[in-house]
């Protein structure tokens, strides 16, 4: 594993979006089974050209405190999902992930390889402290990534996001420093 970006592991390269991405996201951003537990989506081309400019646009804040990046497999150089970090609270040293990959990439470990690439990335490079996550009651792949990470499961959010014209609840998932440098 490298110390900065982009970051690589056995398998994938995370690197930062670039413009041409976006018929490479757009594959799995409109894809409903794809989209169905998260924020977003199923996106338009307009969505999904205005969700990259943003990310690109953030790659220049100063401190950069937030990085959605392309995961792409290091031998095929193809895109095939996004993971994201970002310090949520710079006092307390949070941060955050989240995932989402496209259909034909499922099931093979790269979620659970891009993540703790990432959760690498956020204390070694980013110093944090905590690392959360949430998922959908429902999305028992993504808990078992954050298992699969050494998240531990802190409690379950009631009513917490208003998505897609509902109220949505969430598991909640953390892991911290002391607990990542003992197994690392
Ligand atoms: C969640 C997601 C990122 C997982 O990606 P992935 O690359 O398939 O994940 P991995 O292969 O690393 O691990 C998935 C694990 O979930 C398990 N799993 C998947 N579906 C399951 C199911 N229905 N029941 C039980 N386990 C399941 C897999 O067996 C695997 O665990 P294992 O290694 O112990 O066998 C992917 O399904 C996705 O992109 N979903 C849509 C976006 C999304 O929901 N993102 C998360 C938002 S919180």
């Amino acid at each position: 594993m490298r110390d900065s970006l982009p970051l690589e592991t056995q398998r994938l390269i995370l690197r930062d979006f670039v413009e041409s991405d976006w018929p490479a996201v757009h594959q799995y951003a409109s894809d409903h089974e794809v989209v169905r537990y998260l924020t977003f989506g199923p996106n338009s081309e307009e969505d999904t050209k205005n969700f990259l400019q943003a990310e690109i646009s953030l790659q220049r804040e100063e401190p950069r405190q937030h990085f959605a990046l392309a995961v792409t497999l290091k031998a095929q150089k193809q895109l095939i999902g996004t993971c994201r970090i970002s310090t949520l609270d710079t006092g307390n040293r949070i941060g955050s992930i989240g995932y989402c990959f496209s259909k034909q990439f499922w099931g093979q470990g790269y979620a659970t390889e891009a993540a703790l690439g990432v959760i690498y990335f956020g204390f070694q490079e980013l110093s944090l402290h905590r690392i959360f996550a949430t998922c959908h009651p429902e999305n028992i792949a993504s808990a078992r990534v954050l298992q699969k990470i050494g998240m531990q499961q802190e409690g379950y959010l009631r009513e917490h996001h208003w998505i897609k014209g509902e109220w949505r609840d969430s598991w909640l998932y953390a892991i911290l420093e002391h607990e990542w440098r003992s197994v690392n």
